[in-house]
């Protein structure tokens, strides 16, 4: 038996609360078996229903009246409120935002226990319960060892169903459970979509410290894919790839989640022709205003120019812009953007997008790292990536995918957006899934070597002061420095 850790177990609907049960008193409504027999009794009790009825239409004029009093009350406070606004005074409560119900959600554990409170006789006692021990499913081959855990391939012993077992790296949290552990698993509880993987409970071992995700299993990851295949997704294959990546994340946002480190890594697919984003390890809820946040997320190759360049507070955006470095993925089969540091791959941005101008992307002068970064004069701008990167996509693809890699994160479209592009209803339709090629999966057979990628960045970790001073006309390269379309920047 492992430690007493309760978490609430996902599967038995942890939203779901029972409904209060109300005293049922019942009224008769048949008339008295006297009534009939007494006239005089008759105009009694009509009487008495008179001076009722009375009393009832008295009762609730007068209870109309507070209503309107107290309304007129609440709205003189909330003009109160914006005119403190407005005038720049502190107002009198703190302002409610828009989003702070999903920024701050309540936790299970408080959902549950909400409704006991004004009734101990509703706790759904049924649904809680320690976590069950890991020795409930038995190991079939390890999968991979990422940055924050390891991946086993696993058969749960009673039902023998095959799920993915990823056991959290806890060692750098001395004080007990780490929050960014918390964070996956409370961020991947409240992602119930059909593209993102399913966490179906949390287990135990018999140290705190030895916590696992049962996830259900999936065949591939599109890393993994990739790299193993001869050629690349056919065109109606990305689609279908893509609108399901792009759905899911739509979901995300719509949740107030950001995800933080999507890459191709970290999208999972199944031999149904289903993918699903997978690894909530740098998730987290988001607020309007963003919040000020971690700079260092997203693995390198597919972090934004706008985390690249220090942006200390950012939003749904840095998702949009893994979205277009994974598209390019797919269709070329090669990552994108492979700068071999923070400097190298600013300037690999810049060399495919062009460098920033006031016009396309404002203020980007004022974030930190920008402030030493020297420029030369742009020469005609366009909205579209260079064609000659992407010789054979359509026009609506290259107009999507430029879109995607706009430097400027207002320019990039919501996920909401992408998914009505034009891209996805034009020639070729998304494959079908259920005519999607099947591969064989690695994952299910053989232990796999680290691919050569960059790791996820540390969590908890500051982001490296970076000087991105250019030197003109100087040799490009050498030490720390990176040649780009036309400037240079090095690490200072
Ligand atoms: N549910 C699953 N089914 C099958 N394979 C999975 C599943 N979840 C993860 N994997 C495999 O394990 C790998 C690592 O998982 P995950 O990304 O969750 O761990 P991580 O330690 O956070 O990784 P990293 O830091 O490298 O991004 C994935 O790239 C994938 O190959
Ligand atoms: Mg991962």
């Amino acid at each position: 038996m492992g430690p007493n850790f309760h978490l609430l177990h996902p599967h038995l609907s942890p939203r779901s609360r029972l409904k209060p049960r109300t005293p049922f008193i019942t009224m008769s409504s048949s008339k008295s078996r006297w009534a009939n027999d007494d006239p005089e009794a008759d105009a009694l009790v009509a009487q008495r229903k008179r001076e009722k009825e009375e009393r009832r239409r008295a009762k609730a004029e007068k209870q109309q009246q507070e209503e309107q009093a107290k309304a007129q009350a609440t709205q003189s406070q909330s003009t109160d409120a914006a005119l403190d606004v407005d005038s720049g005074a502190p107002p009198k409560k703190r302002r409610r935002l828009s989003n702070e119900k999903q920024q701050y959600p309540l936790s299970e554990v408080e959902q549950q226990l909400k409704p006991a409170k004004s009734n101990l006789l509703q706790f759904p006692a049924s649904e809680w319960g320690p976590c069950r021990h890991v020795d409930n499913f038995e190991r079939l081959n390890h999968i991979e060892e990422g940055s924050y855990g390891w991946v086993s391939r696993a058969k749960e012993i009673t039902t023998s169903e095959v799920v993915a077992l990823k056991k959290l790296k806890l060692d750098n949290s001395p004080d007990g459970f780490p929050v960014t552990g918390l964070r996956e698993i409370q961020t991947l509880l409240e992602a119930r979509h059909q593209h993102v993987v399913y966490l179906r409970e949390v287990v135990m071992g018999n140290n705190m410290d030895e916590v696992y995700l049962v996830m259900d299993f999936l065949e591939h990851d599109l890393k993994t894919l990739l790299d193993d295949m001869r050629e690349p997704f056919l065109p109606s294959e990305i689609k279908t790839l893509l609108s399901q990546f792009i759905s899911g994340l739509d979901f995300l946002h719509s949740q107030w989640i950001m995800h933080r480190d999507l890459k191709t890594s970290n999208l999972l697919m199944n031999n149904r022709g289903e993918l699903k984003i997978a690894d909530f390890g740098m998730a987290r809820y988001y607020g309007d205003p963003p919040p000020k946040l971690t700079q260092l997320v997203v693995t390198l190759w597919y972090r934004s120019p706008e985390l690249l360049l220090g942006a200390e507070s950012y939003g749904p955006e840095i998702d949009l812009w893994s979205v277009g470095c994974i598209f390019g993925e797919l269709i070329t089969k090669e990552p994108l953007l492979q700068g071999k540091n923070e400097v190298d791959q600013v300037s690999k941005i810049f060399t495919l997008t062009g460098p920033p101008t006031p016009q396309s992307w404002p203020g980007f002068r004022n974030l930190p790292n920008a402030k030493s970064l020297r420029l030369p004069p742009t020469t005609g701008s366009s909205s579209l990536l260079p064609r000659a990167r992407f010789p054979f996509i359509t026009n609506a693809s290259l107009q999507l995918l430029s879109s995607l890699l706009a430097l400027n994160p207002a320019s990039r479209p919501t996920a909401a957006e992408c998914l009505s592009h034009p891209y996805f209803r034009e020639d070729p339709r998304p494959k079908l899934k259920e005519v999607f090629p099947t591969f064989p999966s690695k994952a299910g057979m053989e232990k796999r070597r680290r691919r050569e990628t960059p790791e996820a960045p540390k969590r908890g970790q500051e982001a490296p002061k970076l000087d991105f001073a250019s030197v003109f006309g100087s040799h490009a390269g050498g030490d720390g420095g990176e040649a780009g379309a036309g400037f240079t920047l090095r690490l200072g």
